[in-house]
């Protein structure tokens, strides 16, 4: 399937390999590293950030694009009546992935009534995308506190201590509630969960279900919302939140997608779980994100008072796929490299550790591709060899099958057969690792506002490690669904307004902010049928 052109290089992947399998890269220094991302990761590229003019994080900088649209028009004006609503309820949670399920079956628990809007579908999501696993520390040989260590340093020492302490002590119960629930977790002869590692993991603390960990997990959730009876209301985003007299959050503006109908909800409490950015395609990127991850909650929270904290730090997945052309930027799980597979360059050599942490790498494969001159060229652009094969040479044949399915699957499509033959890769964006600023308890800024799931900042640090965000939709979802549960028995309501959007765009006017774009986005602006 490989054209000619490629066919020089790939020899000299198969020639290679049998000492390439063998050879153990050694791993880069502090300094190496620091050195790497500063040349060539995409966050250290100054002119491709702007600084905020206006809102909680004034002066700092994001991304130009995420700057257009957190300092843009509201799709709505203030004298929208929103004293008629078409929903009242307790608990409203915006966005229907994996963190949104689980915030909805946790307030459910405590007795609130919940109801989910999503702009397209339940599940409709980053975490019915996710491959490769999710981590916890519940092996003898492993603890929550080395586990902290891995993400701390992996996220360059930047983590909120206090949530990065809740991500790693509740995750083996994460485990265990998800077991409960029938999430299919591999496991060996002895019904003992299978483990591997993952980039910057001192420990084997990845669980998976084969390389379809996210959809497994989102089936599950899925289940559990709709065998409860939670309303969930499809196709439906919220272009803006609603504030009562006291500034506390009390619902949302909706709209339908289909008709662009405008509807209000009411609620006590709201949670913002409307996950990632990728489809913002930040400098270019291609990505691994679904359609949907256009930054909305960032873009509601922000203007209603919400704090960012790391929204300048994406995260860029090493292993996009870079051919072909169908499947540019699809995600190539990293637990191909857990088991054994090799980041090789056009010349067949090991050019780095193939588990260094995902900023690392990708700043690697980056250099490569460019002041090395060691980039495999196609038609649709440049990347290096990831050498399957010699996964099947480590650990026997027949593990590809078992372990990658849907890696197996998604290039067989193709024509490449990924068990004789490598796969070229090259970073995709993945994840957004700033976002909203919260507390332990997933309170934002603005009272009774919760957020969950990718939508929030400073979990991770500067850099998540694999099989972190998995695990933070479940720990953060049930926390946010639990506090903003709580939260709602005890709290009142006052009236709901948007008069937030008057004094947001009086800022707009003097910082000179004039454009007539307006945000959320909702949808890339490469969608066929532009929404309004
Ligand atoms: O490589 C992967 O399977 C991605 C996992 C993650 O982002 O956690």
């Amino acid at each position: 399937m490989y054209p000619d052109e490629m066919r020089e290089s790939l020899a000299k992947v198969e020639q290679n390999r049998a000492f390439n399998t063998a050879f153990e890269p050694k791993r880069m220094t502090a300094e190496e590293k620091e050195t790497l991302l500063k040349t060539y990761h995409p966050d250290y590229i100054d002119g491709e950030f702007a600084e905020l003019l206006v809102g909680q994080n004034q002066g700092e900088k994001v991304p130009k694009e995420l700057a257009a649209l957190l300092q843009a028009k509201s799709r709505i004006t203030s004298d929208f009546d929103v004293s008629r609503p078409d929903y009242d309820v307790d608990v409203l949670i915006i966005g229907g992935g994996g963190a949104g399920a689980s915030a909805a079956i946790e307030a459910d628990n405590t007795g609130a009534s919940v109801m989910i809007v999503t702009k397209l579908r339940i599940g409709d999501a980053n975490t019915m995308m996710a491959e490769g696993g999710i981590q916890a520390a519940d092996k003898p040989n492993d603890s929550p506190a080395v586990h902290f260590l891995d993400a701390y340093g992996g996220g360059h020492f930047a983590a909120k201590k206090e949530l990065l302490y809740k991500l790693v002590t509740e995750a083996p119960e994460a485990i265990l509630w998800l077991n409960r629930l029938g999430v299919e977790f591999d496991k060996d002869e002895t019904g003992t969960m299978l483990t591997t590692h993952g980039g910057g993991t001192s420990r084997k603390r990845m669980h998976a279900a084969k390389d379809y960990s996210g959809a497994e997990i989102m089936r599950t959730l899925r289940d559990e919302v709709l065998n409860r009876k939670i309303p969930v209301v499809d196709f439906t985003a919220a272009v803006e939140l609603l504030l009562d007299e006291n500034g506390r959050a009390a619902g949302a503006v909706l709209m339908n997608m289909e008709t662009q109908e405008l509807l209000v909800a009411r609620a006590k409490t709201v949670i913002l779980a409307t996950g990632g950015a990728g489809r913002l395609h930040y400098q270019g990127f291609p990505t691994s994100n679904h359609y949907g991850a256009t930054a909305d909650g960032l873009v509601l929270g922000y203007r209603a008072g919400a704090k960012l904290l790391y929204a300048d730090t994406l995260q860029y997945h090493p292993t996009g796929a870079a051919f072909p052309e169908q499947i540019f930027g699809a995600l190539v799980t990293e637990k191909v490299r857990s088991l054994g597979a090799k980041l090789v360059n056009a010349d067949g050599e090991v050019f780095m550790h193939p588990l260094e942490t995902r900023d690392v790498s990708a700043a690697s494969i980056i250099r490569e591709c460019s002041d090395r001159h060691h980039g495999v060229h196609t038609v649709e652009g440049v990347g290096v060899w990831l050498d399957t094969p010699m996964i099947e040479r480590k650990h026997g044949v027949g593990t590809i099958e078992k372990r990658i399915p849907a890696m197996l699957r998604m290039f067989a499509e193709y024509g490449i057969d990924i068990r004789r033959e490598p796969i070229l890769v090259y970073p995709t964006l993945h994840y957004q690792n700033g976002g909203l600023d919260i507390t332990p308890a997933c309170e934002t800024a603005v009272p009774n506002l919760f957020a969950a799931g990718e939508v929030v900042g400073g979990i991770h640090g500067r850099n998540r490690l694999m099989g972190n965000s998995l695990l933070d939709i479940i720990v953060f979802g049930r926390s946010a669904g639990r506090n903003a549960g709580k939260r709602a028995k005890e709290t009142g309501i006052g009236t709901p307004d948007l008069s937030h959007l008057d004094r947001f765009a009086r800022q707009l006017d003097e910082a000179g902010l004039t454009s007539d774009a307006v945000s959320p986005i909702l949808l890339p602006d490469y969608a066929r049928k532009k929404v309004k």
